[in-house]
């Protein structure tokens, strides 16, 4: 699907379902936008970045170039519009709908979020985890399952809750883009002095990487352009894993010496590897404008392994509308392709700002 508008349930003549999709607040300004792009009916604004809509063509969610706004979404299958602390008893009587309707459906794992997730009202964080306390137990297969031990690709009961009521419904965590409701939360670095921000970005796009791809192994050799101060070089090596990274400027100096790390102080642009050496992963955080930066992204793919990811963050210059960030990541995604690297995902995280990350895979059988 390409980034031509999808019509509203009225104008297209398709059944519309509901769903509940998370659009992160920076994108508050041209939500509207977002969601027309989409085809969708907002219904209700729900919690702090939840939105209920009614959507005619479902597959939008995935194929839509507009999706890439979107952090989260579920088929809304259960909607409980309430006041849930007006309500006496109501965790057991949310419970135990929500066991009558999918229990036979056997989840493989029960997890509820807050509507309101960082809110400092703690009222609804301790609600979700005691509604999920007692589905573990009226759900007995796999619902002790820790968030980490999900199979991508098996239908979960994701449940959100807040002043707004209760909202659930099953999907894969592949199919929702994310393990946790909501999507990815607050990956703790292994750094306790963490050199930059950035690092949690990493270590987030690691954790949503498995929704698609098995975890890197141990020693995985990691080709790094744009990496001072260091924050994903420091979290990279934290993990077991090698880095050979390049920047202008030099590296925090806590990451002298460190074991699995190769410093390079150049321009990317003048970067060849040494004979022999090829790489399993790259990662691209370099500033400066896109269209560049993926130059060199395609340059250095030949030092990638068959097989090998790339991690790119695309940095908007504008994020303002639908359409220059589309633009953008359509004239990104295709100068990758044209140089044989292919698009296996793309995300908003909880780390970007005005930025995406891309993930893109150089397939097994081309040298
Ligand atoms: C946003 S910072 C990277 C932060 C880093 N990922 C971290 O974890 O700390 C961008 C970096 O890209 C570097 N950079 C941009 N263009 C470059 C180029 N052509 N060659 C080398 N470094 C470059 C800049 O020097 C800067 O340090």
């Amino acid at each position: 699907m390409d980034g031509t508008m999808i019509p509203p349930p009225e104008e297209s003549g398709a059944a519309a379902v509901p769903w509940l999709v998370r659009l992160p607040g920076l994108f508050d300004g041209f939500a509207g936008d977002v969601l027309a792009s989409l085809g969708a009916a907002p219904v209700k604004r729900l919690g702090q970045e939840y939105h209920w809509i009614r959507l005619s063509h479902p597959a939008a969610l995935r194929e839509s170039e507009a999706s890439i706004f979107l952090r989260w979404n579920l088929p809304l299958e259960h909607a409980w519009p309430c006041q849930p602390a007006k309500i006496e008893g109501f965790i057991e009587k949310a419970a135990q709908t929500l066991k009558a309707k999918f229990g036979d459906r056997a989840p493989q794992g029960v997890f509820v979020g807050a509507l309101h997730p960082t809110s400092p009202d703690r009222y609804f964080r301790h609600f979700a985890a005691n509604l999920r306390g007692r589905l573990v137990q009226l759900f007995p297969e796999g619902t002790a399952k820790a968030v980490e031990d999900q199979e991508p690709d098996r239908a979960t009961l994701f449940v959100l809750v807040g002043k707004e009521g209760l909202y659930a419904g099953m999907a894969t965590p592949r199919e929702a883009n994310g393990f946790y409701p909501g999507g990815s939360r607050y990956i703790a670095q292994h750094e306790s002095d963490t050199i930059s921000r950035a690092g949690a970005k990493i270590a987030e796009a690691i954790h949503y990487l498995r929704l698609h791809r098995p975890p890197f192994a141990p020693g995985s050799h990691w080709l790094e352009l744009g990496a001072c101060p260091g924050g994903m070089t420091s979290e990279l090596l934290a993990r077991g894993q090698k880095v050979t990274a390049i920047d202008r400027a030099p590296l925090d100096p806590r990451l002298a010496g460190k074991a699995g790390l190769t410093f390079v102080l150049d321009d990317v642009a003048r970067f060849e590897a040494p004979p022999g050496v090829v790489y399993d992963a790259m990662l691209d955080d370099m500033n400066g404008p896109p269209e560049e930066s993926i130059v060199q992204v395609v340059r250095l793919s030949r030092f990638l392994k068959p097989g090998g990811v790339v991690v790119f963050t695309l940095k908007v210059p504008r994020m303002e509308s639908v359409s220059g960030p589309v633009t953008l990541l359509r004239e990104t995604i295709f100068n990758a392709r044209r140089a044989g690297l292919h698009l296996i995902a793309r995300t908003h995280l909880t780390y970007n700002r005005h930025e995406f990350t891309l993930f893109f895979e150089k397939p097994p059988t081309v040298s």
